[in-house]
């Protein structure tokens, strides 16, 4: 007999009858000789356990699957719920290969109304000049193709937990560098009741190692190419990185090691100013060619959605950037500002208090502290192939002056 979750849950009897439950997977738990699956097909709030032996094939049964499990429901030896389905047979009817995990994949929007970086470097949209607008403008607010899905995934990860996007994001930044595009793609992720950067940061470098395993396994050909006519002992370089554990300085850790090679730079290290590509660079050969995590920047260079670190005059804030060898910065995050008065404070500050409601509203109901980061996709391309100019990893590259075809 085929039955709801909410049937199986509520059934009396154990008959030993066999039954086939269908629905979504909530949860994985792989244990030495069982496991558990949680699944829910929308019929009940609670989710009915499936207990199968650790001998199933369990490598397609991720969260957000869709299973059709039969067995038999038997009563459940704890508390927490009434019946639970031993599994016979588990068969995925359509898998999700896209919440590793557990982080579910969100589609943020291009098309905004917040400039989640404060940085002011928007491009705008508005309809062309042909089509005639009863009103001031088609959104009724100003509209600005986005620079990070990063506030949309706040108001997710409310919902989910831990949630991803990976799109493209635009900025108006008048740069001519070898690491800046007005259009790049970005890896966003944003996970709630995470307290501290040192669990950020652990997520940041998996995500890199991992990526970065599963490029050389599947496609070593592309990568040997490249790294044979254009970047010559990458490889190696990158092996470097992938066996040792990424460092952590703190900013003004930095600050104190570029002061003493101050003769290098062309720009001044100083507290209290933001660092310079060149920086970056240097603090990464300083640090043996090891990606290295810089954290605890100064509150006045970051946006307003950093967490406060009150740490007394320095004042900082958790931040986090991630920088490899030939790029510097791959990676920014940071802890959020979860305390409603801290981020209330911040954003009257700014101006910002009015076009922020929503966001503060987040802070209202059921806030949880909370934090996320953004890799760039094009340098993430220059990293692992060795490549030394951004405009050469993306086959049309819109910059200043340049968005031909
Ligand atoms: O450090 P950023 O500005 O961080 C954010 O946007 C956060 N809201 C992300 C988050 O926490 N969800 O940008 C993240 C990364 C940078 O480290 C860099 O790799 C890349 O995006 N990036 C650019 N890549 C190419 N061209 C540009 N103009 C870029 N600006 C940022
Ligand atoms: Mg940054």
């Amino acid at each position: 007999a085929r039955l709801s979750v909410r049937d199986a849950l509520g059934a009396q009897s154990t008959s030993g009858e066999r039954v086939k439950v269908q629905g979504w997977i909530r949860s994985v738990r792989s244990q030495k000789e069982v496991l558990f699956l949680h699944i829910n097909d929308g019929s009940s709030l609670e989710s009915l356990q499936v207990v199968a032996d650790s001998s199933f094939d369990n490598r397609e049964l991720a969260f957000g699957s869709s299973v059709e499990v039969q067995g038999q429901l038997v009563k459940s030896p704890s508390k927490k719920q009434n019946m639970e389905l031993k599994a016979e047979k588990i068969e995925v009817v359509g898998n999700c290969d896209a919440t590793d995990n557990g982080f579910v994949h969100i589609h943020t929007p291009i098309i905004t109304s917040n400039d989640c970086e404060g940085a002011g470097e928007l491009f705008q949209v508005e309809p062309s000049s042909k089509i005639k607008m009863p009103e001031e403008n088609f959104f009724n607010v100003p509209a600005f193709l986005t620079v990070s899905g990063q506030l949309h995934l706040e108001v997710m990860s409310g919902a989910f937990t831990q949630v991803f996007t990976f799109g493209p994001t635009f900025r108006a930044e008048n740069s001519q560098s070898r690491r800046h595009l007005a259009e790049f793609y970005m890896v966003e992720a944003e996970i709630s009741f995470v307290e501290s950067l040192q669990d950020l940061m652990q997520v940041m470098e998996g995500l890199f190692k991992t990526a970065t395993m599963m490029v050389l396994s599947n496609c070593p050909e592309d990568v040997e190419l490249c790294h044979k006519f254009i970047a010559p002992g990458q490889k190696e370089r990158l092996e470097h990185m992938l066996k040792n554990n990424f460092l952590i300085i703190s900013y003004t850790e930095a600050v104190e090691i570029l002061k003493q090679s101050s003769q290098n730079f062309t720009f001044t290290p100083e507290w209290g100013v933001d660092l310079h590509t060149e920086h970056e660079k240097y603090l990464v050969k300083h640090c043996g060619n090891i990606p290295v995590f810089v954290i605890n920047y100064p509150l006045a260079l970051k946006p307003f959605y950093m967490r406060d670190n009150e740490d007394g005059p320095q004042h900082t804030v958790a931040a986090v950037d991630l920088l490899v060898p030939g790029v510097g910065e791959l990676f920014g995050g940071s802890l959020r500002e979860e305390r409603y008065h801290f981020l209330e404070q911040r954003l009257a500050r700014s101006g910002l208090t009015e076009t922020y409601q929503w966001y503060l509203d987040l802070r209202r109901f059921g806030s949880v502290p909370h934090g996320g980061f953004g890799m760039g996709f094009e340098r993430y391309l220059q990293c692992i192939l060795g490549i030394d100019n951004i405009k050469d990893v993306i086959p049309f590259p819109r910059f200043t002056h340049s968005c031909i075809l």
